[in-house]
């Protein structure tokens, strides 16, 4: 059995008072789901410092490389050390707006893994590839890059978060069947390359507007083991309430 898992990504939001606010309530709300926070690399080490045991810290981005000369660059390492947990990689917005490919994705997806970071590799497709019912051809490809560059489970203990493009802070989310189908398809994929043990125990997040009142339904399907939470995650109160009904589910 999969544990629930609910991640806050803040994207370049927050400060100190929402440290310490989110800090506050997630120290009342311990149950049996996973939870982590990504805040901007400023508030890593408040978030590392204030943060109740069990909640875990993750970064938004990390480098492909070691160390060097890469100006503006955070590496695996260095974030292992403030305290992370868990790193986002290939968030759409990285990709779209930073034009990171799925090479430079599959890339910084083994920098993690290598320093023992848990990655956490988002997934997803536009609207126009949706319509073009390319959803499955586009997400394969995403998959595929990382396969490619990893030898073995490439898998196995990290999370892969669905994140459909069109419905990221858009107030428009994927309805329960559209999520699981893609989640399915995304562990089937997993389990002829990787094994139907990894692909078994793979956490696979929804991302997309998922808010107190529609995650419900989406953490009730068999495939979507969690979210990966932006706008809702600001909201201390609205994120611990996704959090508990990941909890109960
Ligand atoms: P959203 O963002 O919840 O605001 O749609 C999700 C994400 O980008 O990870």
């Amino acid at each position: 059995m999969r544990r629930k898992f609910i991640a806050g990504n803040w994207k370049m939001n927050g400060d100190q008072e929402l440290v310490r606010q989110i800090a506050e309530r997630a120290a009342d709300s311990a149950g049996e789901a996973e939870l982590a926070v990504c805040p901007p690399y400023p508030l890593l080490p408040a978030a590392a410092s204030q943060l109740p045991f069990g909640v875990a810290l993750g970064a938004q981005d990390v480098s492909e490389y070691d160390s060097g000369a890469y100006t503006g660059e955070v590496s695996a390492s260095m974030l292992l050390e403030a305290g992370c947990r868990y790193v986002i990689v290939g968030h759409s917005e990285r990709r779209t707006l930073y034009a990171e490919d799925n090479a430079r994705v599959a890339g910084k997806f083994q920098a993690a893994r290598q320093a023992g970071l848990i990655p956490i590799l988002c997934v997803g497709e536009t609207l126009a590839e949706r319509d073009a019912q390319r959803t499955e051809a586009v997400v394969g490809e995403q998959l595929s890059a990382v396969f490619d560059a990893v030898d073995g489970a490439a898998f196995q203990g990290a999370v892969i978060a669905y994140e459909p493009v069109w419905a990221i802070g858009t107030g428009r989310t994927a309805t329960p069947e559209q999520a699981q189908a893609v989640h399915a398809f995304i562990r089937g994929r997993v389990a002829e390359r990787d094994g139907q043990d990894v692909a078994d125990s793979l956490q696979i997040l929804y991302g997309g507007s998922m808010k107190p009142d529609n995650a419900g339904e989406l953490l009730a399907q068999p495939d979507i083991d969690g979210g990966l939470i932006g706008g809702a995650s600001l909201d201390p109160e609205g994120f611990l309430s996704i959090y508990n009904a990941a909890a109960e589910g």
